[in-house]
């Protein structure tokens, strides 16, 4: 069992990662309803939380139905990060993430994100003094190392443990890799196997198919899975995962019928949450996998994608039921 604190995840729990720009209270919603166990929120900037950016405070909205959900921040300021803590619990999540891991080079060039790993001393200092500042459980998510010669993964797991950290998701590549070659998990298992650590470790990166999932578990023998790009327009990706550990078969996936569903249940949501104009555009990007496969579709999806009225949206779903409900998709 994982259990974060006192958070019970069940047996290797599924995780939603944390995505900027993607990890929307809509989409995460869908998630959890296709079976992921807990989710995160995109990284929200503890400078711009204190400065009461509307930007960064519209992150910290939460349903109540997708928790156990994870406000996860990233900064490299004591003082900023400790204020961000205080605005972050009272929106009342159940985990507060630290992001030490993102690559990208505006934030690490601030010391933030992967450029902590940079600083190992002050990446534990700072979770020491979040451990301190807050009764809920802090997590840290981050990355094997600052690059191929300086992979101390195994070292500041332990370290932030021993300061409080309740659990930690690694995504095994280093800050040098961005997102190119593969994931690399062996470290990630070296991290789970030492005899010290007893928080929950879970894998990040490249899971992307059920199989993939199964190897994080049986020969990795990780504590979670965490999983992002797969989950992009498949929402259904956790529950293929689950099928695929409960009967070693894969699922059928999603009728086209029940993907229209999806996707209009998705734009509402959104657009109850930040009003049409934001809703409208932001839930396109989901609607390229929620349909791939279908042939001759381009004209469909272009009225998806161009249309900036909900009402044109709608309607174009409504056509594709009509016209394409008897498509058989193919995993
Ligand atoms: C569009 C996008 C946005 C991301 N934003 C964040 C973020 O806000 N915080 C974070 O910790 N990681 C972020 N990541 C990294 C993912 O959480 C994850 O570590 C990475 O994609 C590897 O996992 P995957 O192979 O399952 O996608 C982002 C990744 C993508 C693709």
């Amino acid at each position: 069992m994982a259990k974060i604190d006192n958070i019970d995840l069940g047996e290797f729990p599924l995780l939603l990662a944390p995505m900027e720009d993607v990890s929307d209270p809509p989409f995460r919603a869908l998630c959890k309803e296709y079976g992921a166990d807990m989710v995160y929120t995109e990284f929200i900037s503890s400078e711009g939380l204190i400065r009461d950016a509307a930007k960064s405070m519209m992150k910290l909205d939460i349903y109540e139905k997708e928790r156990p959900v994870g406000i996860q921040i990233f900064g490299a300021n004591l003082e900023s990060m400790l204020r961000s803590v205080e605005i972050v619990e009272k929106t009342k999540p159940d985990v507060i993430d630290i992001n030490f891991g993102c690559p990208v080079k505006k934030v690490v060039s601030k010391g933030a994100g992967a450029g902590i790993l940079k600083d190992v001393d002050l990446m534990v200092k700072l979770t020491e003094a979040m451990v301190k500042h807050t009764n809920l459980p802090i997590t840290v998510k981050t990355r094997l190392g600052w690059d191929h010669d300086s992979i101390k993964i195994y070292e500041v797991a332990e370290r932030l443990q021993d300061v409080g950290c309740k659990a930690i998701s690694i995504h095994g590549r280093t800050r040098a890799q961005m997102y190119k070659g593969e994931a690399d998990w062996k470290p990630i298992a070296e991290v789970k196997n030492n005899p010290r650590m007893h928080i929950p470790v879970f894998g990040n990166g490249d899971v992307d198919t059920p199989e993939k999932a199964a190897l994080m578990r049986d020969e990795y023998g990780l504590d979670g899975a965490m999983i992002g790009r797969a989950s992009i327009g498949s929402p259904w990706f956790f529950k293929a995962v689950k099928h695929y550990f409960e009967t070693g078969t894969h699922c059928e996936p999603p009728s086209l019928v029940e993907r229209v569903d999806i996707a209009r249940r998705h734009l509402q949501m959104s657009i109850d949450w930040k009003g049409e104009k934001l809703g409208v555009f932001e839930t396109r990007r989901h609607y390229t996998n929620y349909f791939k496969g279908i042939p001759h579709f381009k004209e469909y999806r272009m009225k998806m994608v161009t249309s900036d009225h909900a009402e044109d949206v709608f309607a174009t779903f409504d056509e594709v039921e009509e016209k394409f409900a008897d498509y058989q998709f193919v995993e």
